[in-house]
């Protein structure tokens, strides 16, 4: 005989019950949500394709997932990586746009007034993918406050568990459950919580494409455009790049596509190529972008160090003009004194 063994711990589920759509937890029916089905292809940068896809990989029965964190400017393809990801591991993606409203039951469960007056329950994107062994996509994730990422603690470690207050049930994640956080390197952010941050590892770094692929990327997405014209934006933002400027992949679709169809608007006064361009530079990108070098070098001079007031030199000369009288390029230097 066998002395009793103490119950083991509760097994993430995968049976709950999926019907039309509904899941019933606990006597509670559930409206899930609709995974995401356009297409996404990945061009380049196959090295973080490949981490991000190691993150969802369990080596032993026993093994977790690991939920990680895609950073990097905004527009340079954070989702579109994630979105590429899912497909090549074969699960649903269910996306949450989190927002700096959004709030803890938001994540989770949401009560909406049926046509009967009756209270139905929807699960959010996030609760979809946990019942439903799919991938949840938190995009845009330190747009979100504390107080939501604090609901998602115990999902995020060994527990894989959410608790709904609204619904009054604990909804366990399916053991194919998988996820990944996107956050933006820009200011309009929240700083994430270390006990939060600690389980959102590791953190892979998205990072411009190089021009060969930034290329294949713009045909990929706009086979219909003139190689001149994509030549000319691929130059654009190669050089923004160079210069540490955040013009990015999305600009440079938004840019193209406003000038091809400013090109095809008129057929009896059609506006030329370049033309066309110089317009949708600055229309979409602001006047800034139309002088990069003098953009860079205003953003150097309000966010490096070097923000040394003006002298009356500055009035007649460019900072980097090899005449003017203060200029020194050796950055120990910098502190003139007047
Ligand atoms: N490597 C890539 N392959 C294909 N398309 C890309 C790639 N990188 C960026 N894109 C495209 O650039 C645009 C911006 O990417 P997105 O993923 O929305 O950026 P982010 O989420 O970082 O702000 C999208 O239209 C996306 O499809
Ligand atoms: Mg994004």
């Amino acid at each position: 005989m066998t002395s009793p063994s103490p119950s083991p711990p509760e097994q993430p589920t995968d049976q709950y019950a999926i019907e039309n759509g509904f899941v019933k937890i606990d006597s509670v029916h559930l409206k899930l949500a609709q995974p995401y089905s356009a297409p996404g292809q990945w061009i380049g940068q196959h090295e973080v394709l490949m981490q991000l896809l190691a993150c969802w990989i369990t080596v032993d029965d026993a093994d977790l997932p690991l939920t990680p964190r895609l950073v990097g400017s905004p527009g340079v393809g954070k989702t579109q990586l994630a979105i590429a990801a899912a497909q090549a591991h074969g699960r649903p993606l269910y996306i949450y746009q989190c927002t700096s409203d959004t709030r803890p039951e938001d994540l989770l469960i949401t009560p909406v007034l049926s046509q009967g007056g009756e209270i139905a329950y929807h699960a959010s994107p996030l609760v979809s993918a946990m019942v439903t062994g799919g991938i949840c996509l938190l995009d845009e994730g330190n747009r979100m406050n504390e107080k939501s990422w604090a609901s998602l603690a115990p999902l995020f470690d060994g527990r894989r568990l959410v608790e709904s207050i609204v619904a009054g049930v604990t909804i366990h994640a399916s053991k194919n459950f998988r996820s990944a956080v996107t956050m933006n390197q820009d200011e309009s952010t929240f700083e994430i919580p270390d006990y939060i941050l600690s389980r959102l590892q590791p953190t892979l770094g998205v990072g411009f494409p190089n021009k060969q692929d930034e290329m294949a990327i713009l045909q990929y997405h706009l086979p219909f455009a003139e190689p001149e014209m994509l030549a000319m934006t691929v130059e654009f933002l190669q050089r923004s790049h160079q210069l540490k400027l955040d013009f990015s992949l999305r600009d440079g679709i938004n840019l193209l596509r406003f000038a091809l169809k400013r090109m095809i608007q008129d057929p009896d006064h059609p506006i030329g190529r370049d033309d066309a361009w110089q317009e949708a530079l600055e229309k979409c990108l602001g006047e800034d972008a139309v002088d990069l070098e003098q953009l860079a070098q205003r953003r150097r001079r309000t966010l490096g160090g070097d923000a040394v007031p003006l002298g009356l030199a500055d009035l007649f000369f460019d900072a980097d003009d090899p005449m003017h009288p203060d200029r020194d390029d050796d950055e120990e230097d910098d502190e003139s004194d007047f």
